[in-house]
């Protein structure tokens, strides 16, 4: 028998190493590599908790496959299941970012930092699964029955017939998973339960791992659709939901700016979707409601220096947010370029084209810019936006909010067009924009009745246009 080894295992991907290092030489983390080594066993091909096993050398163990009948098929040999059966919670941004409801039989990995409401959404899931008759097992690590329960008076999500397990213990849980009772399973959250047949500590990605494959071994026999609950911590200090990416079915990730109480909901990665939607909440009083567009804009109706609203895309979405800029004589060596909710780098670069292309000397100035509503903008079709944001701070000239700006500004000061140009319109025109200035590569396949429309080549004339 082989004996066993002394290894250092990444807590961000899982790598495991013979040596310490600072810096995880497979992932590029830094910090994520414990000192203390670990003592693993000689990898035998039956470990479910292998760190370097596949997903499906995993699945396959204990779910009923022969080796005899592995034999290879030909498409025409393998039969399909047709269109996915499918469960529409009623909460619109959950339904959306799924693809169109929760799959049967599928597993969802929701991860985020703690606080950001992972547990309160699943709970809301869990109440309308259980009210619609399904049998939920909602077994919790973190926080203890009544806990859980005062969560739900709070959200009027108190059905009767979501069964609550507080239990740490992954086995007892699954003896529990065994009896068929149960359609919907939830682990909040796979760090807080640990299997005792492993020597190591919750929350270490051997156990993480190990209870991920546990569950999804117990779901697949016994048709149970599966939702693991993972937290993110920005020190890596435990083992984050990313080791479990590659063998679930869908990957949510919730994000947003814990003051504002917004929250974004996205899809990383989906099996029965696209990985383009977004869903948008609000945490209010009685938990998460969904959003609607309209948060992102403080005040359409004064206008001021430096504000400038356009319509954005988030996946296959669009926002109308709002832009703030502030320009300032600066009192320091070396000027302030601030940003919130915006790619400092970008913004560094408009600067340098609005500083060769329009004349505007901003080394003497400070500049601030924020994104209103707490949306993070990754969307360059908002750069002219921008840039117009900019000048009407420096100039001291307000834009009115019925003009909204779009186009992608380029290292020569053209403007080039946008995606999803007509669904972009609409957002604009639904909160009464009715000037759009643009790239004259603009292609409206909509009619644009209510909406006057004037072209820019570039920042020259963005210029003149203002
Ligand atoms: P929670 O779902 O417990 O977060 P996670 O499971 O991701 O750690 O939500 C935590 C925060 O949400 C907490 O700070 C309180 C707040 N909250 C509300 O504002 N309203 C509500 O109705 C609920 C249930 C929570
Ligand atoms: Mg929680």
């Amino acid at each position: 028998m082989a004996k066993p080894k002394q290894r250092y295992i990444c807590s961000s991907c899982g790598g495991e190493f013979p040596k310490w290092a600072g810096k995880c030489p497979d992932c590029g983390e830094w910090n994520t590599i414990p000192q203390e080594p670990v003592v693993v066993a000689a990898k035998k091909s039956s470990t479910m908790a292998g760190n370097s096993m596949g997903g499906i050398g995993g699945l396959g163990m204990g779910s009923g496959y022969a080796i005899s009948t592995l034999v290879p098929k030909k498409f025409d040999e393998i039969e399909t299941r047709g269109e996915f059966s499918r469960f529409m919670t009623g909460i619109r941004e959950f339904d959306t970012v799924l693809g169109g409801g929760i799959v049967q039989g599928s597993v969802t990995l929701i991860g985020g930092e703690p606080g950001i409401g992972k547990s309160t959404i699943i709970l809301m899931v869990a109440s309308i699964l259980a009210e619609a008759g399904h049998g939920v097992l909602y077994i919790s690590g973190e926080e203890s029955p009544s806990q859980i329960k005062n969560r739900a008076e709070r959200l009027n999500a108190t059905s009767k017939n979501i069964s609550v397990l507080a239990t740490m213990d992954i086995e007892q849980a699954i003896s529990h998973l065994e009896s068929g009772t149960y359609r919907y399973a939830i682990v909040d959250s796979v760090q807080s339960v640990s299997s005792s047949n492993l020597s190591s500590a919750a929350g270490t990605v051997t156990q993480v791992k190990h209870i991920a494959y546990q569950m999804m071994e117990i779901a697949k026999r016994k048709n149970i659709t599966l939702f693991l609950i993972g937290q993110v911590t920005k020190d890596g200090a435990v083992a984050g939901p990313k080791v479990l990416e590659h063998l679930v079915d869908t990957v949510l990730y919730f994000e947003g700016d814990h003051n504002r109480g917004l929250r974004i909901l996205r899809a990383v990665k989906n099996r029965f979707g696209s990985t383009d939607e977004v869903g948008v909440f609000e945490m209010s009083s009685q938990g998460l409601k969904s959003a609607d567009a309209s948060m992102f804009v403080s005040n359409l109706d004064t206008p001021m220096p430096g504000k400038v609203i356009t319509p954005i895309m988030e996946g296959t979405r669009s926002f109308l947010v709002e832009v703030q800029a502030l320009v300032s004589t600066t009192y320091y060596q070396y000027p302030k370029r601030t940003t919130v909710g915006f790619d400092a780098r970008r913004l560094d670069m408009l600067m340098a084209v609005l500083d060769k292309y329009c004349n505007i000397n901003l080394s003497t100035y400070d500049v601030y810019l924020n994104i209103a509503g707490g949306l993070r903008v990754n969307d360059p079709g908002g750069d002219l936006a921008i840039c117009a944001a900019i000048l009407s701070s420096v100039k001291d000239k307000p834009i009115s909010s019925q003009y909204s700006f779009l186009g992608e500004v380029g290292l020569s000061g053209e403007i080039s067009s946008v995606t999803n140009v007509n669904s972009r319109l609409s957002e604009a025109e639904k909160f009464g924009v009715t000037s759009i200035v643009g790239s004259e590569r603009l292609e409206f396949t909509k009619s644009v009745k209510h909406v006057s429309i004037k072209y820019v080549r570039n920042l020259v004339q963005l210029i003149d246009s203002l």
